[in-house]
């Protein structure tokens, strides 16, 4: 039988190369313009795949890979931006479950009345529920428990900050207004944001491919850590890579 790989996506370089590094065997396998490498990680196979910013190039990578490898698991991993003021930067977050932050409705308001960024319902996005057999409106995604689990035996080995869980927060945005962001921690309950982690996991869903989000905070604009960090890129590869170890069980 073909042997299943994990696949391992972060959008730009700085969040891939140090695991590109760390393959043996690699050979490079690009999607169109995409960058994309199987290759073995302490002997196990693997597959990394540069997405560049965003949850389209995210999900149809996601969505191609599936097709081509028939993955074993997909991590999505790479930088974010806190939106919980008790984190800081090189700090971890286990997404125990993503949201898709741009899937909400307006509540009707007249001409002049204003579009306050706040006036909002949840709406969420369609994935294929296998037990419902039908593609079903979700706000929240939860993580593969499996995977879940590698990266909490992972997370005592850490070294440059705290790992903690819960829900990671993805747009094609990148807010910088205060009252917004603590808007987002409130109303979908987000530790952090970025641009790719519920868009994989939408997809993942719907194919049964187990999945998680990785994210370290790379800046918090509640605690002044702006601008980006991109040391964090190389560090949450690090503890990705022992998560895969633990997945593996080795
Ligand atoms: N908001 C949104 N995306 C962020 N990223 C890092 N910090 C943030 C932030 N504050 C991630 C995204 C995207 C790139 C801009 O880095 O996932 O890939």
């Amino acid at each position: 039988m073909k042997e299943q790989p994990i696949i391992v996506q972060g959008a730009m370089s700085v969040e891939t190369a140090e695991l590109i590094g760390a393959l043996t065997d690699a050979q490079e396998e690009p999607f169109g313009p995409w960058r994309c490498v199987r290759g073995r990680l302490f002997g196990h196979p693997v597959v990394i795949q540069e997405t560049q910013w965003g949850m389209a190039n995210a999900a149809a990578l996601a969505a191609l890979a599936i097709e081509r490898y028939a993955p074993r698991a997909i991590l999505s991993q790479g930088t974010a931006g806190a939106h919980d003021a008790g984190l800081d930067v090189y700090d971890i977050v286990l997404g125990a479950r993503t949201v898709n932050e741009s899937a909400w409705q307006s509540h009707y308001r007249p001409e002049g009345a204003g579009a306050p960024y706040d006036d909002l319902k949840q709406l969420g996005v369609f994935a294929w529920d296998a037990e419902k057999q039908a593609f079903t409106q979700e706000v929240y995604h939860a993580a593969d428990e499996a995977l879940l689990a590698a990266a909490r035996r992972a997370a005592p080995r850490y070294p440059r900050g705290k790992v903690v869980e819960g829900t990671i927060g993805t747009c094609d945005s990148w807010n910088c207004a205060i009252d917004r962001v603590k808007f987002l921690r409130r109303f979908y309950g987000s530790l952090c944001e970025e641009m790719e982690g519920d868009a994989v996991a939408q997809i993942a869903q719907s194919f049964g491919v187990p999945f998680l989000a990785i994210r370290i905070i790379s800046n918090s604009i509640l605690k002044n850590q702006d601008p980006w960090d991109l040391g964090t890129g190389p560090a949450c590869q690090g503890f990705v890579r022992e998560v895969v170890r633990e997945y593996w069980g080795d």
